[in-house]
């Protein structure tokens, strides 16, 4: 019998999509380019094509170091028994974004320049981005443009293993909705590493550690509470979604000063208490070596909701299945937050998803009007979605124009 859902009307243009990427020197390749209209992507292909690279180069466009977490100097294209890229890399796109009643085009993009000096070892340790052809001071204004959120495969184990993984995830998706969270977690950690160092030390002088725990009350407590409010905010989302093929999440944090602000206290008063608590603690954290107390301690916990169990006890599809939900969650809430989708990245996704599943997923993604860029090795797995999406056979490092 004829597949149905292959006379399916084609989804409309997101609302926020790439209508072009080009890569250039960038991992596997010397140079790829995609055209593209707006519709979900489908990029199937064997093992080592190229397919997570193409996934990893729209991550770029947005701040951070991208879907793998790399150094940028990893990113540049070796030809083979290369130890370095001497080459430098970029990642060039065409946004097309709908506003008012018109198309607004940009062109964003980032890379490396190869190395002025080529016996130079040392590759530059920032990237360049620039948008319409202006170098931009940092990477943060990426996001003035679009936000990337993705799911990968290293993802699967994000219930099993420790809470670092958990705490990398929660602030991303805080950073989906408050951009300058980033710069907050990374203003925190160094002021932690500076406690930490005058612990390891042994330096005494009682004014250092004041000034130092300040800060990290300070930028502690802002972090706490901004991961207090996007839980709040998504599980406020979760609530009111209606039951669908991936099981809802209940979401709490761990850590005392989430704790804390969730009780409604005031954010002063709780500042307050972490720095009496720090100096309170000092011999005890040179003893350990560190600091023992904070938000770089705090952990997001997740339970299967319908079946009231910890996710770490659940099946690997069933936690895949959660995770999905969590995104598509914040994918919907983001698109209302901020008036437009994001770009999402879904690595592997179909794979550990039964057929239901899947065919549950394309249509919620259909549904939410996102370019979901979607990747596998097997292009079977992608047929529910028939005109709905456009598909590309990647091999070789070329990626051709497919049909589903
Ligand atoms: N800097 C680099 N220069 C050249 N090749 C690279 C570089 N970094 C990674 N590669 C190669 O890129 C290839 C493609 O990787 P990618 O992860 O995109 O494959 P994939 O299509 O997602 O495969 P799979 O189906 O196994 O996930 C790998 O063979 C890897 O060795
Ligand atoms: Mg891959």
């Amino acid at each position: 019998m004829a597949d149905p859902v292959a006379i399916e009307e084609p989804a409309p243009a997101s609302a926020v999509h790439l209508s072009r990427l080009v890569v250039t020197h960038f991992r596997s390749y010397e140079r790829a380019a995609l055209v593209l209209d707006g519709r979900p992507v489908v990029l199937t292909g064997p093992n080592g094509a190229g397919k997570t690279n193409l996934l990893e180069a729209i991550s770029l466009l947005s701040p951070g170091r991208g879907l793998r977490g790399v150094p940028f100097s990893d990113l540049g294209y070796r030809a083979q028994g290369e130890q370095t890229s001497r080459l430098g890399w970029g990642v060039a796109a065409t946004l097309m974004r709908h506003q008012g009643e018109v198309w607004d085009e940009s062109v964003i993009g980032t890379g490396q320049n190869a190395p002025t000096d080529p016996e130079l070892d040392e590759p530059p340790r920032v990237r360049t981005v620039r948008i319409d052809g202006e170098t931009q001071s940092s990477a943060g204004v990426l996001t003035d443009y679009v936000r990337v959120l993705w799911l990968t495969p290293a993802q699967d184990r994000l219930f099993l293993d420790g809470a670092g993984g958990r705490r990398r995830f929660l602030d991303r998706l805080v950073m989906g909705f408050d951009p300058t969270h980033g710069t907050r977690v990374n203003a925190f950690e160094k002021v932690l590493r500076e406690r930490n160092r005058l612990l390891s030390e042994d330096v005494r002088d009682v004014m250092w550690y004041a000034a130092v725990e300040e800060q990290i009350a300070e930028y502690g407590v802002a972090m706490a509470a901004a991961r207090v409010e996007t839980i709040a905010r998504l599980k406020g989302a979760i609530d009111a979604a209606a039951e669908s093929a991936f099981p809802k999440s209940l979401l709490a944090l761990s850590g005392d000063l989430e704790a804390a602000l969730g009780e409604g206290e005031a954010a002063t008063d709780v500042e307050d208490r972490y720095r009496a608590r720090l100096e309170e603690n000092r011999a005890r954290d040179r003893g350990a070596g560190r600091t023992l107390d904070g938000p770089h301690r705090s952990d997001l916990l997740v339970r299967h909701a319908p079946k009231d169990m910890e996710a770490k006890a659940c099946s690997t599809g069933e936690q895949k299945a959660l995770l999905l939900g969590l995104i598509l969650a914040n994918t919907r809430l983001l698109t209302l937050s901020i008036g437009a989708p994001p770009l999402l990245l879904l690595d592997e996704v179909a794979a550990h998803l039964d057929a239901e599943r899947r065919a549950a997923l394309f249509d919620e993604l259909c549904d939410m009007g996102v370019q979901a860029w979607m990747t596998g090795t097997d292009a079977s797995l992608f047929q529910a979605l028939g005109s709905r999406a456009q598909a590309f056979d990647v091999r070789d490092n070329r990626c051709d124009i497919s049909t589903l």
